[in-house]
């Protein structure tokens, strides 16, 4: 039996990650948006692209409106949350915090009740809150949630260092920890072209405006776009994560994931999500790796903590009102 990934949210992430996950026959893509007739209408014109790739994917798509049709997503190897509001020129990604709070809220009583197995990987921005805050409302284990943010701002890390440095993509070897919003900490140190460090071949000036850029990624393409936010890099990156669980590939990638209180007496974040590089494989999270920090690199860490464990703390608020 092939592996079935549901995506919730079929818009501009969803629609673009449920194309890709075909095009890497990583197994049956199933769609589900709550406005009428677009996941259905979005599958069947993924599907019929199919026999140009050569690929037997199931595609399929399911209208939320009356919640029983997440009935669909039973025993969903991955399930990835896409829905949400997404940013507009001039908004944080913390502006859709209570928006998206609710649908995260809605979506999480579903997958609880229908597929409360399965791997779950949180896209809806603020993409660390909105992991906190669907684990709290679901109650599936905070091991089997990841949340995008390191995979795709790293993704952008390595992108503006190869158009820097004019060397293929594939040999820098570079990650971002830290919250998904503009405090996220691209991780110099560590980041390298086939192991040389990158500050042998830039300046620091130099090196600091690449990491500006990072940070200031996401709104370089709202920016551009106006009426959104980026899709493309994030459904490469979410492939990447899906890939590493549905093919078991152990790959190493930084996500949102849980600190507990053994972690936190390194990452002083306990009880949150936010981006470490943890080892991804059949069973989502495996392992979490411990990075030390030099005094500087601290303080930058601690700052993200401090935005993360704000927001949290709007989710908790929100949620005491019995939403
Ligand atoms: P979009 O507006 O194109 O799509 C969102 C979809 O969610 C829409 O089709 C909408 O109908 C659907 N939706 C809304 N409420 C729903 C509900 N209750 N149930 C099911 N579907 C529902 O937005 P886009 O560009 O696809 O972005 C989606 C989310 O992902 C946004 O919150 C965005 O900020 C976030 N995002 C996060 C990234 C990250 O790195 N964590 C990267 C890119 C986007
Ligand atoms: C990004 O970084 C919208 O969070 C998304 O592009």
């Amino acid at each position: 039996m092939k592996p079935k990934i549901s995506v919730i949210g079929a818009g501009n992430v969803g629609a673009s990650l449920a194309q890709f996950l075909v095009l890497k026959e990583l197994g049956d893509v199933y769609l589900f948006d709550v406005v009428d007739g677009v996941p259905e209408g979005k599958a069947l014109d993924i599907a019929e692209g199919n026999p140009h790739w050569g690929v037997d994917s199931e595609v399929r798509g399911f209208t939320t409106i009356d919640e029983t049709a997440y009935k669909n997503m039973e025993n969903s190897d991955v399930i990835i949350v896409t829905a949400g509001l997404a940013r507009k020129p001039g908004m944080s990604r913390d502006d859709l915090l209570e928006k998206n709070v609710q649908i995260i809220s809605s979506v999480a009583r579903n997958v609880k009740k229908y597929s409360p197995n399965s791997n779950i990987v949180i896209v809806s921005n603020p993409a660390d809150t909105m992991a906190y805050a669907f684990q709290k409302v679901s109650g599936i284990s905070p091991s089997k949630i990841i949340g995008l943010g390191g995979s795709l701002d790293s993704s952008r890390f390595r992108t503006f260092l190869s158009m820097e440095l004019g060397v293929s993509v594939e040999d820098i070897n570079a990650f971002v920890i830290g919250g998904h919003g503009d405090d996220m900490v691209p991780f110099i140190r560590y980041s390298s072209v086939s192991g040389i460090p990158i500050s042998n071949l830039l300046s620091k000036e130099k090196i600091d405006e690449i990491v500006k850029r990072t940070r200031f990624g996401g709104g370089e393409i709202v920016n551009y776009l106006k009426t959104g936010s980026a899709y493309y890099a994030p459904g490469a990156s979410i492939t990447a994560m899906v890939e590493s669980i549905i093919r078991d590939k152990k790959r190493v990638i930084p996500c949102a994931a849980y600190i507990d209180e053994k972690l936190s007496k390194h990452y002083d974040a306990k009880g949150l999500f936010i981006g470490v590089p943890i080892k991804i494989g059949k069973h989502c999270v495996e392992e979490i790796y411990k990075i030390d920090f030099t005094a500087e690199e601290r303080e930058l860490w601690m700052k993200t903590v401090k935005s993360v464990s704000e927001n949290a703390s709007k989710v908790d608020q929100f949620l005491a009102k019995g939403n």
